[in-house]
């Protein structure tokens, strides 16, 4: 079995130091077998938010933790028009990782992070054709059974946006992202940006995509809350045909397990098999369709 802590939009420079604290302490007190970063490390890209991120990453590797990352939208400068478009994550790399698409693969599992951020859109999300190439090539020598993670900071497709039947922007080069995660046999799908936490199986939600199961990270550290969610990362462990997920939640004074819920695998797909009601709080996890979605 594997653990893994994904986390998303930390957002140092909009953080709040308290909850910052709290989650390394949960992290270190939990072991995950690897932390999953799904981007928005900063605010706005500045020095001194990629340092906080930085140091913060640092303390994480430095107490025994495995982490994987990849940008996010607000890790591209805004106002700094020059920066923006000559370097765009030059400050990312710097200070966070060299590596746009990191790849780990332990006995369990393989994950995969591809960058979706660009300069070209403020807050939209992109899937180069290298990348989409990269997603087949990563996955093709990766021994069955070991689940297969694809990690971005946008979600590779639509999502409903709280008006009736209205769905959000999706990646450039959607389809094929899709295709690939698709032939790739990609299991699960994390990412961020949306600042909401929610899972559901991808044939929920798109045609092709193939079997994920897709799982949203709220925002971990981060002030820009958006409705009545709250600060939160998701705890998911993995063992052979299932998975279970605890969403972690702060609740102002500290953090708070949500009731453990189970997707298994049925060959197919991945159903919602319940919650377990033995521990943790109530915790409106699954949504058959999120709400009220706003930009991450
Ligand atoms: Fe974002
Ligand atoms: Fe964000």
């Amino acid at each position: 079995m594997s653990t893994i802590a994904h986390l998303s939009d930390v957002h140092f420079g909009r953080h709040d130091p308290e909850i910052v604290a709290a989650v390394e302490t949960f992290l270190f007190e939990a072991k995950p077998d690897l932390v999953v970063i799904s981007g928005d490390f900063t605010q706005r890209a500045r020095v001194e938010q990629y340092r906080l991120a930085s140091e913060w990453l640092e303390r994480l590797e430095s107490g025994g933790l495995v982490t994987l990352a990849v940008p996010g939208n607000h890790d591209v400068p805004l106002y700094d028009i020059l920066r923006r478009f000559a370097r765009p994550l030059h400050r990312y790399r710097r200070f966070i990782d060299d590596d746009l698409c990191p790849f780990v693969e332990s006995d369990d599992v393989a994950v995969l992070g591809i960058n979706t951020a660009r300069s070209l859109t403020i807050k939209d999300g992109s899937v180069s054709r290298e990348q989409i190439d990269l997603i087949r090539d990563r996955f093709r020598d990766v021994e069955q059974g070991k689940t297969r993670i694809l990690v971005t900071h946008h979600p590779l497709f639509a999502m409903p946006i709280g008006e009736e039947g209205a769905l959000s922007k999706v990646v450039k080069r959607d389809a094929d992202a899709l295709q690939a995660v698709a032939d790739a046999g990609v299991d699960i799908l994390l990412a961020g940006h949306f600042h909401r936490t929610y899972a559901q199986s991808a044939r929920e939600m798109v045609k092709t995509a193939g079997a994920a199961l897709v799982i949203q990270a709220g925002t971990a550290t981060s002030t820009r809350l958006r409705g009545d969610e709250l600060q939160s990362f998701n705890m998911i462990e993995l063992s052979p045909g299932r998975v279970q997920l605890q969403v972690q939640r702060w609740d102002g004074a500290g953090l708070v397990g949500g009731r453990p819920t189970i997707f298994a695998h049925d060959g197919d797909n991945w159903l919602f098999e319940g919650r377990r009601e033995d521990e943790g709080t109530p915790a409106p996890v699954v949504a058959a369709r999120a709400d009220a979605i706003a930009e991450g």
